[in-house]
């Protein structure tokens, strides 16, 4: 926090719902937000994780509901929201996060692999926002939806995550036009290979780690702490006139092929 280029107050009052907010990029999101005064709301499958970040965000000295929930599950995803306005008396920022990934070629995916991987992205974006919107629309509050740049060309192994996060930016464009009416602004962030992620771990051979890096233009991995800004300007009143865009923080590399082969 202490080395924060925010002020610490920037989402000062701010409710903040994060789908996924256990772990990962946004685990890191959740976090961030409430180190600069928002009270946040996490959900995700798994009570251990939610239990986990809910100390780290408490234990900085933020304020933290932790609610299980699948996204695949409309009425879940509904419960959710109700509990968190019980809880917090509204919401103000929906940040969508949760996400499944594993590699695999296509050829050996099975229709049921596809359709899990979109429907915890995609649909479960869309469930969400669906959701939150009369508590969005009371806020004139906001969307951020986590994306990727995996199918801005083409990466193999990744076709169900790439149609998934290309639904996820259609998603951005269209409620950013749907709903801008109703004071509510909808973006989104694609973030490049993030290095102090459970994701990459997983993905990502260490050996090929020197051989990506220097296919990133800026000569680095990213790091969680990167999505976190982008993630607090977006969501901050320093971006209010911004909607309908989906934030590339990657260094420049998918300009270079999004392959990490
Ligand atoms: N390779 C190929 N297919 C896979 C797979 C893999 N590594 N992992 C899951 N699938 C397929 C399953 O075989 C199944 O299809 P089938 O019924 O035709 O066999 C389908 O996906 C559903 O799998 P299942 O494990 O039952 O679904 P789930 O809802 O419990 O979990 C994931 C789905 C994607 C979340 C799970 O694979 C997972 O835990 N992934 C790692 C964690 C993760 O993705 N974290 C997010 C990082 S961004």
């Amino acid at each position: 926090m202490s080395d924060s280029v925010f002020s610490k107050d920037i989402l000062q009052g701010k409710v903040a719902f994060v789908t996924g907010g256990g772990t990962g990029i946004t685990g890191g999101v959740a976090r961030a937000m409430a180190e600069h005064g928002a009270r946040i709301a996490i959900t995700s499958r798994k009570e251990e994780n939610l239990a986990a970040m809910k100390k780290l965000i408490e234990d900085g000295g933020g304020e933290c509901f932790a609610v299980a929930a699948d996204v695949r599950d409309f009425e879940a995803v509904q419960n959710a929201i109700s509990k968190t306005v019980e809880h917090f008396g509204k919401i103000d920022i929906v940040v969508n996060g949760a996400a499944g990934n594993f590699l695999c070629a296509a050829e050996q995916l099975s229709p049921n692999g596809f359709g899990t991987v979109i429907d915890i992205d995609t649909k479960g974006t869309f469930n969400v926002c669906r959701a939150a919107f009369e508590e969005l629309k009371k806020s004139k509050g906001q969307i951020l939806n986590i994306s990727a740049t995996l199918h801005y060309l083409a990466t193999p192994m990744q076709i169900h995550v790439s149609a998934a996060k290309a639904g996820v930016d259609a998603i951005t464009r269209n409620l950013s036009v749907e709903w801008g009416r109703h004071g509510i602004r909808v973006n989104g962030i694609a973030p490049g290979p993030i290095e102090d992620t459970e994701g990459m771990k997983r993905l990502l051979p260490e050996p090929l780690k020197e051989k990506i890096t220097k296919k990133i233009p800026v000569g680095r991995f990213g790091r969680i702490k990167d999505i976190e800004n982008a993630a607090l300007f977006l969501t901050s009143d320093a971006a209010n006139y911004v909607n309908g865009v989906t934030l590339v923080v990657d260094g420049g590399q998918w300009l270079l092929g999004t392959s990490l082969g």
